[in-house]
């Protein structure tokens, strides 16, 4: 049972709704209720939790008696006790969010749907007829026509399990101007940076508050920022133009020019962009390829746009804080073009490294011939319930690194791409401590370039 207050202006229908009860024909209730939901062009409370892929629209057909049969047959309906039926228990799953803002928002939606599925269910259960025939065979099922791996991964909740893992353990690269959350005035060593963010909100306003209290917040925050679309600025989250969203482009952008009194001018917000921070990430690094991946999928999940189990991405890619060094890159790689880095572990038994690598990380090739790259673990579909989104660790151990220069430029056109489908660039091998932070990272000197050239 759904447990709402009822507003006082629709108990008028509500009584007249049970007036009418008694001997409601069906198809007159479905013309009254349903309808106006098929026809509705506002997607139904499901958005709540599926960003698409599910509708309640998708559980109406144009007719009454073809709609019951239909979804009596999915086992949706229960005709012995209506308000159990399982499409009245979908419509109520919003009562029961963890997500209480977002609960609120669709209530009064998801009441509205709710009454008029129960009302015309109820109708249908009082005509013999409906309860026995079985659907005509011309007509195809309710439900929705997407696979359920699919209905799965565009779920509010495995966009927020992947925004924790790709953008919000990115934060603290936007500390403290970002993160009035990670800001403790007991600390004596962030007294400044307290200090600092506070000139910037003073001058630039709550916009400076990008990462809230939590990762819901933020993720909340973040996408209904983007909706107002302004003149002269891009959206923070752009589905459109992933690599164009404010995101992405303030902190890889410089800081304003400076005008002839010596004066910062104002940050531009549209291309090219500048940022009153300075550059905080480089295109292509570790951060900027998970921040990008999560917007490109989010984007893909709210546009409807993944139809098949193979278009999904992996999304397996869990931070972490262990950091690889590698010296001595052969002279002939550029500077500043993108490297992975593929972490493969020394099998024992099979005397062999392992096929599988367990982590990676993208960097870019810097003037001093380093790579400098903070892993993300690769987690495996059964290992996954158990992993921290935050901060994974790596066991300790003797590994293989196996390196992947962007040769042909392929991450210009697919950024958020793997590269390890062909034969490494250059290996290196070290026993790994995998410690925390850059301070401690592993440090490799020298690598072993390949024969086999790359892509053949
Ligand atoms: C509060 C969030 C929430 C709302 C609102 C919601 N769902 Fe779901 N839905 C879920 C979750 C969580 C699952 C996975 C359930 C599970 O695996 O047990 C799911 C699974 C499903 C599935 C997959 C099949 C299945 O039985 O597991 C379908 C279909 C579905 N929901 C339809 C709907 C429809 C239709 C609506 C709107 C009338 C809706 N949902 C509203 C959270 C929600
Ligand atoms: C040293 C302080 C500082 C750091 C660190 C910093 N920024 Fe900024 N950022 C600013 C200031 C000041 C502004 C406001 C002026 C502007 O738009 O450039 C700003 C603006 C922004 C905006 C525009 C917000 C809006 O709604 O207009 C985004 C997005 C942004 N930063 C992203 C980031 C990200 C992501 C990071 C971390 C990877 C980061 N910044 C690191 C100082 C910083």
């Amino acid at each position: 049972m759904i447990r709402m207050p009822l507003r006082p202006a629709c108990l008028i229908c509500l009584i007249a709704s049970v007036a009418a009860d008694d001997n409601a024909d069906p198809a007159a209730v479905f013309a009254q209720r349903l309808m106006p939901i098929f026809q509705s062009e506002n997607p139904s409370s499901c958005v709540q939790c599926h960003l698409s892929g599910v509708d309640l629209k998708d559980y109406i057909l144009p007719s009454s008696r073809d709609t019951f049969l239909s979804l009596r047959q999915r086992g949706l309906i229960n005709t012995d006790s209506p308000e159990d039926s399982k499409i009245l228990q979908l419509i109520s799953m919003g009562d029961s969010d963890t997500d209480a803002k977002a609960a609120r928002i669709h209530a009064r939606n998801r009441q509205r749907e709710y009454d008029a599925f129960a009302h015309w269910i109820k109708a249908c259960c009082q005509d013999a007829d409906l309860l026995t025939a079985d659907p005509p065979e011309t007509v195809s099922g309710v439900g929705p026509q997407i696979p359920l791996d699919v209905i799965r991964h565009t779920r509010t909740d495995r966009v927020l399990d992947s925004f924790v893992r790709n953008v919000w353990s990115q934060r603290m690269r936007c500390f403290p101007c970002h993160t009035p959350s990670e800001l403790n005035p007991d600390n004596p060593l962030h007294e400044k940076p307290i200090q600092r963010h506070r000139e910037f909100v003073e001058k630039y306003g709550q916009k400076m508050n990008i990462f809230r209290k939590t990762p819901m917040e933020t993720m909340r925050a973040l996408v209904a920022g983007s909706g107002r679309r302004l003149p002269n600025r891009l959206p923070l989250i752009n589905p459109e133009e992933p690599r164009n969203s404010l995101l992405l482009q303030k902190p890889t952008a410089r800081l304003p020019a400076k005008n002839e009194a010596g004066d910062f001018e104002k940050p531009s917000s549209q291309l090219p962009v500048s940022h009153m921070g300075g550059i905080k990430m480089h295109k292509d690094d570790h951060s900027w390829k998970a921040i990008l991946s999560w917007i490109q999928d989010y984007s893909a999940s709210v546009s409807n746009e993944y139809q098949s189990r193979e278009q999904l991405p992996a999304d397996n890619w869990y931070p972490t804080e262990h950091v690889i060094r590698v010296k001595g890159l052969p002279d002939s790689w550029p500077q500043m073009q993108p490297v992975q880095i593929f972490v493969h572990r020394w099998n024992e038994d099979a005397a062999a490294w392992e096929d599988t690598p367990v982590a990676f990380t993208q960097t870019l090739v810097t003037p001093r011939r380093l790579l400098n790259g903070t892993l993300f673990r690769l987690a495996q579909p059964p290992e996954r319930a158990a992993l921290n989104p935050v901060t994974e660790t790596l066991v300790p151990g003797k590994v293989q690194l196996r390196l992947y220069l962007d040769q042909d430029n392929v991450l210009a056109d697919s950024p958020s791409r793997l590269l390890n489908d062909r034969p490494a660039d250059a290996t290196a091998t070290v026993t790994a401590r995998f410690r925390k932070g850059f301070r401690n990272a592993d440090i490799v000197d020298g690598v072993q370039q390949s024969s086999q050239k790359a892509g053949s």
